[in-house]
């Protein structure tokens, strides 16, 4: 595998990053995952776009313009002949004696390399995923797509212990969204409910351009926080992320939702979502 790292392409196993980078010692960083599908980079711009916020959010300076990102992907994407899978974008706010507080000035360091793991036609999308609920344990700013992520590497553990797919975080008695994925349910009515863009949830690039297909097929969306017990007594379920596309769920704590099929707007919305992209 061929990375991108500070600056250079080089063979991943080789790349190295000095110690005292921030990013390494603090966590003093965001990263990006973007979705390639048959050769293209899915959803790019926004992607871009919500890293540019994010370095904003937490005051680094964006290394590149999107165009010069988009040429350090595609170039990325052509050593590494990745065709179906992920890229990986890390910025972090670069190297600097340990202490708290940052120094103006900093080059930030850039990290970015391919996964080449498909993302499109999981088996899942057909039996659907089995979740497990468990405490929100993030900070009040989950709208940084953060390297910090700790909350999310102790859900994902649980998950896999649970021998589980995925985590659906809770705050209280709501859902705020899965470890690594945005959280749906559907109502008896037909209704998509997703929680609405707060500090509480990262906002999906997915979400986006999924609620805008179910606009544009007359789907009722309502963005709102949702319960625990609304959820396991939901006609269906199901989730977004750049790494899954969508994923129908099966089942959330053992409870069977819907009739544990992948449900009619999950897969309506999955198809159009994949029509689109080609
Ligand atoms: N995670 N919410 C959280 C907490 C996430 O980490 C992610 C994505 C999403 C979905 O966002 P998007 O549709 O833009 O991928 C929602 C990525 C895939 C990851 O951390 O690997």
């Amino acid at each position: 595998r061929i990375a991108f790292i500070r600056g250079q392409f080089v063979p991943l196993a080789e790349a190295v990053i000095p110690v005292m980078d921030r990013g390494f010692l603090f966590g003093d960083g965001v990263y990006e995952v973007t979705a390639v599908i048959e050769g293209r980079l899915v959803d790019d711009t926004p992607h871009l776009a919500r890293l540019a916020r994010s370095l904003a959010e937490i005051d680094i300076p964006n290394p590149f313009a999107a165009p010069e990102w988009t040429a350090i992907e595609k170039e990325l994407m052509r050593r590494n002949g990745l065709r179906n899978g992920l890229i990986y974008i890390q910025v972090t706010r670069g190297v600097a004696e340990r202490a708290f507080a940052y120094a103006d000035g900093l080059a930030p360091t850039v990290v970015l390399f391919p996964q080449f793991q498909p993302v499109q036609y999981s088996p899942l999308t057909k039996t659907g995923a089995r979740i497990i609920t468990l405490p929100d344990q993030r900070w009040t700013r989950c709208d940084i797509k953060s390297t910090s992520l700790l909350a999310q590497v102790m859900a994902k553990h649980a998950v896999s212990q649970a021998g589980a797919h995925e985590a659906w975080m809770t705050r209280g008695d709501q859902i705020t969204e899965g470890a690594s994925s945005t959280a749906y349910i559907v109502t008896a009515g037909g209704d998509v409910i997703t929680r609405d863009l707060s500090p509480a949830v990262l906002p999906g690039i997915t979400r986006q351009t999924i609620l805008k297909i179910a606009r544009a097929r007359g789907l009722t969306i309502v963005e709102r926080p949702f319960t625990r017990a609304e959820a396991l007594a939901a006609t269906e379920a199901f989730y977004t992320s750049a790494s899954t596309i969508a994923i129908p769920v099966a089942t959330i704590d053992g409870h069977p939702i819907g009739d544990r099929e992948p449900g009619p707007v999950f897969q309506d919305l999955y198809a159009a979502y994949m029509r689109d992209l080609m």
